[in-house]
């Protein structure tokens, strides 16, 4: 496999990272119901959460230039289902901690990391903003759970239908040197 063809090893090692914080933060909420003691732990994964994803987009940024080119063709529905799918959850990967962080304060908490720190309080107690953030929160929630269901559909579907294996190019297993990557056009 050529070198341009990897996502580099920021991105990659980001990737992983973040999908295993967010599935399992998603788990966490959704036995929130019945495990209350769990809350505190749910808000502390979803700071580090929110600080890693303002990492990862701003990582994305910086090496734009060295992204390998879209497995699928430029200007195809694929290839626009595939950004606008990669957008997406980056938006609502930002926005789900963002609402949660809300939610709390207009509940009345500061949102706390472990109990080592809190955010700043950006809302004054509401009880009825409290539960309207609470539901955007779950919907921002819903809606990254369906994509990241998607998102790996899609990449099972490359494999299946295509016979394209696109795992590798997001795996942090082979490193090369970064001189070796070529510089792709934007
Ligand atoms: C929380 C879960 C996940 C999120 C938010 C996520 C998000 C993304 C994003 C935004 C990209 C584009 C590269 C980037 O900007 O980082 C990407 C690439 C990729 N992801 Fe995920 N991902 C998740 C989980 C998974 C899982 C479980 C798989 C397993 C199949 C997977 C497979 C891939 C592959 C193969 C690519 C490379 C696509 C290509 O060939 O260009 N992702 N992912
Ligand atoms: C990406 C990170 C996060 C994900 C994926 C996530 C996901 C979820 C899910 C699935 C629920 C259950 C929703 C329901 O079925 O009603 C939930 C509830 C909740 N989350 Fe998060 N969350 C995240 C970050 C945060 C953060 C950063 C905070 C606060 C600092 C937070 C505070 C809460 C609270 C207070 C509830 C209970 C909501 C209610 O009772 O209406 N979450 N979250």
């Amino acid at each position: 496999m050529k070198p341009s063809s990897r996502y580099p090893i920021s991105v990659s090692l980001l990737h992983w990272l973040l999908a295993i914080a967010l599935i399992g933060n998603l788990v966490i909420g959704w036995l929130l119901d019945d495990r209350e003691e769990l809350l505190a732990l749910h808000k502390s994964i979803g700071i580090a959460i929110l600080v890693l994803a303002l990492i990862r987009l701003a990582n994305r940024l910086r090496v734009r230039n060295q992204l390998p080119p879209s497995v699928n063709k430029t200007g195809t529905a694929t290839y626009f289902v595939e950004s606008t799918a990669h957008c997406l959850l980056y938006v609502l990967m930002l926005a789900a901690p963002l609402l949660g962080w809300l939610k709390t304060n207009a509940a009345g908490h500061a949102a706390s990391f472990f109990g080592l720190f809190s955010l700043p309080t950006l809302l004054s107690r509401s009880h009825e903003l409290s539960n309207w953030l609470g539901k955007l929160h779950a919907m921002t929630a819903y809606g990254l759970a369906a994509l990241i269901g998607l998102h790996v559909l899609g990449a099972l579907a490359h494999r299946l239908l295509r016979g394209h294996n696109i795992l590798p190019r997001i795996l942090p297993l082979r490193q090369r040197p970064l001189s070796k990557v070529k510089h792709l056009p934007d």
